[in-house]
């Protein structure tokens, strides 16, 4: 029995954690076994590599091998074995992550992320992604709420721009795993569209 990975992804900014919480509680309330985890973390070694990657700057290749590397133990100790167990895994962000801010927003040769994935993740990928959208005006407005910002929201316009352009460009070549969602929209309209997505999977 395998149950089922599903990632979100966006730009920071685009409310993916409330949208998240919010599915966690309708998948739960719907009788699934929801494992919740988050990357770059999920683990206790993984969580320690977030905080360095958060707080520390690094050369480009050293911040994608060490997503990668947090990301292999994530996969080992929290992902498949889950999945094995037949239990629903919702990751926030995962190596669709990776291609768009370390490949879009950073500049890294895509032949590099794809070579890490093909080792990292043998071939496992998610079987849903929702990609919450918003144009990076929208995104930048909603984090200056936030009192701290870490060392990825503290970057330029253009780095979100690219970032939000690669999420769009990796949505429509992987047109039947992504979804994108409009996060512009309210929160009653964004999870009923989230519950009508969920009605057939
Ligand atoms: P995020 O998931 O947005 O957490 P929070 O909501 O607490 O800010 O923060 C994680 C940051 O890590 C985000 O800015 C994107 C970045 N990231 C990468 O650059 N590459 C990756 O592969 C992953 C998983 C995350």
């Amino acid at each position: 029995m395998t149950g089922k990975f599903i990632t979100f992804e966006g730009i920071d900014g685009a409310g993916k954690s409330t949208h998240l919480d919010w599915l966690t509680r309708h998948l739960r309330g719907r009788g699934h076994s929801v494992v919740v985890t988050r990357e770059p973390g999920g683990t206790p070694l993984g969580e320690k590599l977030r905080e360095i990657l958060l707080s520390q700057p690094m050369h480009l290749e050293t911040e994608a091998l060490l997503m990668f590397a947090a990301r292999r133990e994530h996969l080992e100790k929290v992902i498949r074995p889950a999945l094995s167990a037949g239990k629903w895994v919702i990751s926030d962000r995962f190596s669709d992550a990776s291609f768009a801010y370390q490949g879009g927003g950073r500049g890294l040769d895509e032949n590099k992320l794809l070579a890490l994935e093909q080792w990292v993740q043998d071939g496992l990928q998610p079987d849903l992604t929702l990609l919450f959208d918003v144009p990076v005006e929208v995104s930048r407005q909603r984090l200056s709420n936030n009192a701290t910002l870490d060392r990825f929201e503290q970057e330029q316009q253009e780095f979100f721009q690219r970032v939000r352009e690669n999420y769009l460009h990796r949505a429509q070549q992987f047109s039947t795993r992504f979804r994108i969602i409009d996060a512009t929209r309210s929160l009653p309209e964004i999870q009923k569209e989230l519950e009508e997505i969920f009605s057939v999977h």
